[in-house]
């Protein structure tokens, strides 16, 4: 047998409608991240856009998503991909205006999709009016004040005022040249230093400046006034500082926090003061906007913290991502989820891959030796089978959409996408490339533009509404590889992964057991992970080396991959998944 998805019953139907009703949307939406840069390009310029997403919206809405969440629009230099943001109430050039912005929130809301979008609160771009105004004042303004300046150490100031270094490689700290000046800092000479964790043109502000705190309050306003039904918080984990800055020399790993809440820069206790204001804001809406939280914590129980009821409605669950693909890890993941977001009563946000981190078919592909800690330096050049890879992510593709909670989908999981790791040197652009020197590659691999139809690039990617050739090459070069997984090659094809997305989204809107609520394990043998949900499901994954016989009786929904006809047994083979009722 291969794939099959059967169509519920009315009396299904109908049950799930009902608990639908009962439940907010976001404790068990399944949001398609659209990574904008590379999601479609409706103007022909090689860089995706507004124009590109709207004509792609039906093809959304028939994935069966619940929401879209849009990586930063905001107009940029675009030296961390739009993650350095010169302004918050509009949007890049590159990719479009506010007016088709707000139209497209509108067309998203009319095929029955949310929108989310992103906010970076840790830190602005060195091209923001408040930068600009900062380096054009003297130490000790209060333009300098929403900002982490301070003098350097040595005699002459010359060393930073401490140890950090940023997350992409080399120091925190970059030394300005006074505009202004006063005694101690003479005009036209390097004076005071400037905190950014990320790169040099990402200036932090001070989360302790009134003036910063007021000011992202007026943005989260400006978009939901807008129509836009929450925000994905860029590492909320990260904007508030220990005051005296002091130096990590005694942390193992600095970039990674550990769970006392008073790490120098990352998931400090005092962070959450944040997420409380920014709840009451939320909730001061008529529909409530919703959070969702991009916090490292490295820890269930630190993450649950975010989510407690007066603050964050939902966070990413970054250690199923990391996890290896073996049976007693993911097992424990999952419990240790759900136990800590049990204790806060929120549900749990599964994910498999985002922009940050190596596709999941490719991390798959390696041997499962280790945590899957998703940068690039973990990967290459270690031997991959991509076969075995793409069969893994399919596989978790189900057990993610059959956990209690809610998901993220990243653009191109739907396709099996693997990343692209043969990217020239030249066309390399993640600032991480260039302040590691060129020892780390980035993550300009899993942001490929996406191929929609066609045997070459663009494949169909760059697409002018009146339907004259493109003017631009995609931003990042799309490999010959993407012939035959392009959105078209893989419509209507029952075997493919974009249809087997389709089908668990359609049944998982379906089946009242799935979405949010809870689950119990059964014992499914050695290495399988099985899962029952009531009423009436199952989910089953094998992750074990053997075939493992599926339990009489029930009824196959939905498939990940061919399953075995044993000797009147159905016969689940090793890295597929497979979902029943019982
Ligand atoms: C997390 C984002 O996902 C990543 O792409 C970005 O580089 C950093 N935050 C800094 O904003």
């Amino acid at each position: 047998m291969t794939l099959t998805a059967t169509t519920p019953t009315a009396t299904t139907g109908a049950q799930r409608a009902a608990s639908r009703l009962a439940t907010p949307w976001w404790r068990e939406a399944v949001v398609y991240q659209v990574y904008i840069r590379s999601f479609a390009d409706g103007d022909g310029d090689g860089t995706g856009d507004v124009t590109g997403l709207r004509a792609r919206l039906p093809h959304l809405a028939s994935l069966g998503v619940d929401a879209i969440w849009i990586n930063p629009w905001y107009p940029s230099p675009l030296a961390d991909s739009g993650y350095d943001v010169a302004d918050y109430r509009a949007v890049e050039p590159l990719f479009g205006d506010l007016e088709q912005a707000t139209a497209m929130i509108a067309e998203a809301h009319g095929l029955g999709m949310r929108v989310i979008l992103d906010v970076v609160p840790n830190h602005l771009s060195d091209e923001h009016v408040w930068f600009q105004a900062a380096l054009a004042s003297a130490p000790g303004s209060p333009e300098r004040a929403r900002f982490i300046f301070r003098d350097g150490r040595g005699e002459a100031g010359e060393l930073p005022p401490n140890d950090w270094t940023s997350h992409f490689g080399g120091p925190a700290w970059t030394r300005a040249v006074e505009a202004v000046g006063d005694d101690a800092h003479p005009a036209g000479q390097p004076g005071q230093w400037y905190l950014h964790l990320f790169n040099t043109k990402q200036p932090d502000v001070d989360w302790t400046s009134e003036d910063v705190r007021a000011e992202y309050d007026d943005v989260l306003r400006f978009w939901f006034d807008r129509g836009v039904d929450g925000f994905r918080i860029d590492v909320a984990h990260g904007l508030t500082k220990h005051a005296d800055l002091p130096d990590t020399g005694e942390i193992a790993n600095p970039h990674r926090p550990f769970g006392a809440g008073d790490h120098p820069f990352l998931d400090r206790d005092d962070v959450h003061e944040v997420y409380r204001r920014w709840r009451a804001i939320a909730d001061s809406y008529d529909d409530p906007k919703v959070f969702v939280a991009e916090a490292w914590t490295g820890d269930p129980v630190r993450l649950g913290l975010y989510l407690r009821p007066d603050e964050l409605h939902t966070a990413f669950n970054f250690d199923f991502l990391v996890s290896a693909w073996r049976e007693p890890e993911l097992r424990d993941v999952i419990d240790r989820t759900l136990a800590a977001h049990r204790a806060v009563g929120a549900p749990p946000t599964w994910v498999l891959s985002n922009h940050d981190v190596y596709r999941e078919v490719s991390r798959y592909a390696r041997e499962q030796d280790r945590p899957q800690l998703g940068g690039e330096e973990d990967f290459t050049g270690r031997p991959a089978d991509l076969e075995v890879g793409l069969r893994r992510a399919r596989a978790a593709a189900l057990l993610m959409l059959a956990l209690p909670g809610g998901a993220y989908v990243y653009q191109g999981a739907e396709l099996g996408l693997p990343e692209v790791e043969d990217l020239p040197e030249e066309s390399l652009q993640d600032p991480v490339w260039f302040q590691s020197g060129g020892q780390r590659r980035g993550r300009d691999g899993c942001r490929v533009p996406l191929p929609w139809s066609g045997a070459e690039a663009p494949f169909g990617f760059s697409e002018r509404p009146d339907g004259a050739a493109p003017t631009g090459q995609p931003w990042l070069p799309q490999p010959a590889s993407f012939a035959g997984l392009t959105v078209a090659d893989q419509d209507g094809d029952p075997t493919s992964t974009l249809e087997l997305y389709r089908s668990a989204l359609s049944l998982r809107r379906s089946l009242e057991a799935l979405g949010d609520g809870a689950m119990e394990w059964v014992d499914g043998g050695d290495g399988v992970l099985a899962l029952t949900r009531e009423p009436g499901f199952a989910c089953w994954v094998n992750l074990s080396t053997q075939p493992v016989a599926l339990p009489a009786g029930a009824e196959v929904l939905l498939a990940s991959g061919p399953l075995d006809d044993g000797d009147g047994d159905r016969l689940l083979p090793t890295d597929t998944a497979v979902w029943l009722r019982r």
